[in-house]
């Protein structure tokens, strides 16, 4: 490093240097590039250039090159950024990966993000948690879709510093040309989604030109180098307040006497004696004790992992939040956010995930996809889906309430990622605009009878008998023949189909994927509120989706949803064709037909599967209501 020479073990003026070194301050950095745009060689360079490498990488370095640099005479600085071995396979980085590197003036984290597109969430990720961004464009290939998408992301994040390196200049001349049409394009861009604090430098890899010193190879750049930009910036401050915040992670009960709240101060300080507010209750109190890993400490600091004790005992569990009682957080269960989608499977409006914050889980649903934003244009376009790494802005209802605030207020509580409910995968991440009061206005009216009441009034157990499978597999022909014999046995029933919702609710519905999602969430509310009357209802629907009839299922009790699965190959339904569909679907003239051109996924565990293949209707009816009766529902049969 620089300063290697002056610190010799012993030295008399170690002492002064470690002095030095522990009080500099510390900038996270995030690089985001593109695939072969030369990012890994200019961290390299970067960290080369400003002494950031001890004598075991530089060895390294040499002997890497003996082994594996295709590049003569050059070292090839590439090779350490490109560590992991799977990276150096293919020549790109796969993961986030975090390096130290220390000068002079400043202690850097280095977040180093993939450049494929596959990779966003990676890069979103990375950049999460830092404060400013070199963002790399190869000056032969100029602004690329790639490089909007991250200065956009950079944009949403909050990160307001961002060094552009027009990189390979060598490659093209030293153009000034080509650098100024760089400049001025990334100029705009930036100005348009609030990137205003940039500096856009021309730069080589391989010569090292304007990334720790200012090169001859461009004498019309007035600019400074990248490392002062990256010594110099002022990152602003994560949050808006010094109000103190922290999560409770979990509750401590050591003894009868003791119950202390668990979790690390997120912002702010706490005091003895201070009062904080829980949320959701809103309830405020007192902090008695806060015991730190040292000890029994009056004052905590953000960043501590800290256990504090409460002056009087109320009801406060994990996933709860502490804040100060001035600027705490809102509380709600329905908010505005933008979105960046990061999975292969689109996003439909309707669908349910599980939404992650700081404070922990909730189940979340879509309930409106507003627009998604064309990085090119930066135009809005209304939509129903998105894509892998599109950008939109949704609406979010919630299953309980939680600590929310405005992403720009508090990057801790305003943002969040959400999770796929089948793999548990992340599939975005999300920043909170503003909580929606409409929810706060809906007040339910307790009312005299509940589903269990006016169910036995029609003496019977209310519950949906949900029919999946493919059209013409025989869903509606077996429940209606279900139907008739539980109305011929004086049960209360109601059936619902496709055929006779989409005349009626859902007549605005076509058969997008996106519309079918919408399909199934009206009709699963329908079910509900006909459960809630009492009824026995008979829903046919292919409902093609899994993650559609889960939520028909969690919007009722555990003994109030039956999946059949009427299990019929597509060759059978194909042959049978009583509505002449599949022919059509077959000849074109039938676009996102279910099976041919459209996906069915079929139930992983249906409480009830039927083979139409072999057995008539008559006796896939009468399974049904054998099934009923063991299930309890059909206790007074005749
Ligand atoms: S779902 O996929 O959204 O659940 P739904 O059960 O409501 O579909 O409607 C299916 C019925 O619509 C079929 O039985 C068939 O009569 C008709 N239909 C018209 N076009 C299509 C299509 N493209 N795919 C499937 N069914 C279609």
């Amino acid at each position: 490093m620089v300063h290697r020479s002056e610190v010799r073990v012993g030295s008399p003026k170690i002492k002064k240097y470690l002095d030095q070194h522990l009080r500099k301050d510390r900038l996270r950095f995030v690089a985001c590039g593109s695939v072969d745009d030369g990012k890994s060689s200019l961290l390299g360079r970067l960290v080369f250039d400003s002494d950031g490498l001890y004598e075991d990488q530089i060895n390294s370095l040499k002997l890497d090159r003996k082994i594996s640099s295709k590049k003569g005479k050059i070292l090839d600085f590439s090779l350490l950024f490109d560590g992991l071995l799977a990276e150096r396979e293919q020549g790109i980085t796969i993961d986030v990966a975090y390096r130290y590197l220390s000068t002079k003036k400043r202690n850097f984290i280095i977040i180093d993000t993939p450049g494929h597109e596959q990779y966003t969430r990676n890069m979103a990720t990375g950049a999460s948690n830092a404060e400013a961004a070199i963002i790399l464009v190869d000056a032969r290939r100029g602004l690329l879709e790639q490089t909007r998408r991250h200065s956009f992301i950079i944009s949403l994040l909050g990160i307001k510093h961002v060094a552009v390196a027009v990189n390979k200049m060598d490659l093209v001349d030293w153009s000034q040309k080509i650098f100024q049409c760089i400049s001025d394009e990334y100029t705009s861009f930036a100005s348009k989604i609030g990137l205003t604090q940039t500096l856009i430098v021309p730069t080589s890899a391989v010569t090292g030109e304007n990334i720790c010193q200012i090169g001859n190879n461009t004498p019309w750049y007035e600019g400074g180098t990248l490392l002062d930009y990256l010594e110099n910036v002022k990152p602003d401050h994560k949050s808006f307040s010094s109000e103190f915040r922290m999560p409770v992670q979990w509750v401590n009960r050591a003894n009868q006497n003791f119950r202390g709240l668990c979790g690390t101060i997120s912002n702010g300080t706490l005091r003895v004696g201070q009062k904080i507010t829980a949320l959701p209750s809103d309830i405020v109190t007192t902090v008695e004790r806060i015991i730190s890993p040292r000890g029994d400490v009056d004052l905590a600091n953000e960043g501590t992992a800290i256990t504090l004790t409460l002056a009087n005992e109320i009801d406060i569990s994990r996933g709860d939040y502490l804040s100060g009682i001035k600027n705490k957080p809102e509380v709600t269960d329905q908010f505005k956010a933008t979105i960046v989608w990061m999975d292969k499977k689109p996003l439909f409006s309707g669908r349910i995930y599980i939404l992650r914050t700081s404070s922990g889980f909730a189940i979340a649903q879509i309930t409106s996809l507003h627009h998604k934003v064309d990085l090119s244009t930066l135009i809005s376009h209304s939509t129903k889906s998105l894509s892998l790494n599109e950008i939109g802005i949704c609406n979010i209802a919630l299953d309980r309430v939680i600590p929310l605030d405005n992403y720009k207020k508090d990057k801790e509580t305003g943002s969040f990622i959400l999770i796929d409910r089948s793999d548990c995968s992340t599939v975005a991440c999300g920043m909170v605009e503003h909580s929606l009061r409409r929810a706060q206005n809906i007040i339910p009216f307790k009312v005299h009878l509940d589903k269990k009441a006016r169910a036995s009034a029609n003496q019977q157990k209310a519950c949906v008998i949900w029919f999946t499978g493919l059209s013409g597999a025989g869903k509606s022909t077996i429940a209606d023949l279900v139907e008739y014999k539980l109305h011929s046995s004086g049960f209360k029933t109601m059936s619902l189909d496709g055929d006779n919702m989409r005349s009626g609710l859902n007549r605005d519905l076509g058969f997008t994927e996106a519309d079918r999602v919408e399909n199934i969430r009206r009709v699963a509310e329908v079910t509900k509120l006909m459960v809630d009357a009492g009824l026995i209802v008979l829903a046919s629907f292919i409902s093609p989706f899994r993650s559609e009839r889960q939520f028909a299922r969690d919007l009722l009790e555990e003994d109030e949803f039956y999946e059949v699965f009427i299990d019929t190959p597509i060759e059978i339904c194909e042959k049978r064709d009583p509505k002449g569909l599949y022919k059509k679907a077959k000849s074109g003239l039938l676009p996102n037909f279910t099976g041919i051109d459209s996906p069915y996924e079929e139930p992983a565990n249906p409480d009830l599967r039927l083979d139409t293949t072999e057995e008539e209707p008559e006796t896939q009816a009468n399974k049904i209501i054998s099934f009923l009766k063991e299930k309890g529902i059909l206790k007074w049969w005749l």
